[in-house]
């Protein structure tokens, strides 16, 4: 079921409309409905079902205190990349041993935080990185409970930027030398082989990049249990897309289905990372027309959210549906929504049809849950926007507008100007 849908011309989430929202907290905004987040949520999970599975949502998606909580309520775990993401799981509930770590770049402290705390695993993405973590574990006295991040050279046929599991991508380690780095950490006193773990991209809407990288982390594992190293946790990252325009992606049950399939009897613990398919969906960008301007070649619709808020339909050229929040019936006109930054790429969406607007109209910019506030920034001095979670006809802003205070709220002026 739909939760973000049109009631007598109105949008609506869940029961109240988004207009009412956005007259009460002010534009621009997030709104994530807490049933279309709990639905995905459960979708995904439940298609696990009748394996040994554990679901860590990837925190970059949507790191949203309230919008982690739920999730940890549900049992889940937590695909994080930073000790800022950590910090957040941790504060949101996540308990440490349902949280793994990926990243190519994690620094000594983020490391010594990840080991202090004990969490699950962490999967490492170059020989060096191993090295350092077991030298930390060692000073800390902590074993490091690791994985490595295989890139299986497999075309997850996205976006390239959103490519990751492909020779030319900085992510993982090829299989050749991920032998070579399970035949060291087996040497190595303050680590403990417990994973195999890759991720490949993300927006993939086949099913068929997945199980290529399914068939060569299985050939992997065989090799490994050759030279006698046996694998635990079986993490096949995230990746799974939704649909923006006209997508097809699989859905989380054939996405499922097919890994089980192809993952036969197993005792393997497979860890899923899921993110966008869990949020992107269940969140909308609520913003207001500024003015309206016609040239010789274009009409433009400016209005009060821009690249700062959204950076997906310029960094990526994504699409994001842009629906009026009320109804007119007034026609569409071709347009260009674009924000109010200095930049000819401060773009929602170019050349789209829409609805013929006005003046203070409101336009709810779809599937914005996720890569949309955790993306945003506070480029030319605008201030971080609130998200507010919707539950029934109630609503929760669970996070608040900044203030201009906040914007310099960490900065000093030496005293020698
Ligand atoms: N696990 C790892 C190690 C990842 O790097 C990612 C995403 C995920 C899981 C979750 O992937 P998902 O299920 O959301 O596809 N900002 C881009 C997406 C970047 C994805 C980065 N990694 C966008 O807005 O499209």
């Amino acid at each position: 079921m739909n939760h973000f849908v049109y009631r007598e011309k109105e949008l609506y989430c869940e029961d109240i409309p988004v207009r009412r929202i956005a007259e009460k907290v002010g534009t621009p905004l997030y709104i994530y409905s807490h049933a279309t987040l709990k639905r995905h949520f459960k979708a995904f999970s439940d298609a696990f079902k009748g394996v040994d599975s554990l679901i860590c949502f990837s925190a970059k998606a949507n790191t949203s205190l309230a919008v982690l909580r739920l999730f940890s309520n549900f049992g889940g775990g937590l695909d994080i990349v930073s000790g800022g993401e950590l910090y957040r799981g941790l504060k949101a509930g996540f308990s440490p041993e349902k949280i793994v770590y990926s990243g190519v770049g994690k620094r000594i402290d983020e490391i010594d935080y990840a080991l202090e705390t004990d969490i699950l695993m962490f999967n490492i993405e170059s020989l060096e990185e191993l090295d350092l973590i077991n030298k930390r574990a060692g000073i800390i006295k902590k074993k490091a409970r690791i994985s490595i991040r295989v890139n299986p050279d497999v075309d997850p046929r996205t976006h390239p930027y959103i490519s990751t599991g492909m020779k030319k991508n900085k992510f993982g380690i090829n299989n050749e030398f991920a032998v070579k780095g399970y035949k060291t950490a087996m040497g190595l006193e303050n680590v403990k082989i417990v994973g195999i773990d890759c991720h490949i991209g993300s927006q993939i809407t086949e099913i068929k990049p997945f199980v290529e990288a399914l068939h060569s982390l299985k050939l992997l594992i065989k090799n490994l249990e050759d030279y006698g190293i046996n694998i635990n946790y079986l993490d096949m990252g995230g990746g799974l897309g939704i649909t923006y325009n006209d997508e097809a992606p699989p859905q989380p049950a054939e996405y499922a289905g097919a890994i089980k399939k192809y993952l036969g009897r197993t005792k393997l613990k497979l860890i899923l990372e899921p993110g966008r398919v869990i949020v992107g969906n269940a969140g909308v960008l609520v913003t207001k027309v500024l003015y309206r301007k016609s040239t010789d070649v274009k009409e433009f619709i400016i209005v009060d959210a821009g690249m700062n808020d959204l950076v997906r339909p310029t960094l990526y050229k994504a699409f994001h549906a842009i629906k009026p929040v009320v109804v007119s019936g007034e026609g569409e006109i071709v347009a260009d929504i674009v924000g109010p930054i200095c930049e000819s790429g401060d773009f929602l969406a170019l050349d789209r049809y829409v609805q013929r607007v006005h003046q203070g109209d409101l336009l709810a910019v779809m599937s914005a849950g996720a890569y949309g506030f955790v993306m945003s920034s506070n480029y030319c001095s605008r201030l971080r926007i609130p998200e507010v979670m919707v539950r029934d006809d109630k609503f929760y802003v669970v996070r608040k507008r900044q203030k201009y205070e906040d914007l310099t709220r960490d900065e000093n002026i030496p005293s020698f100007l």
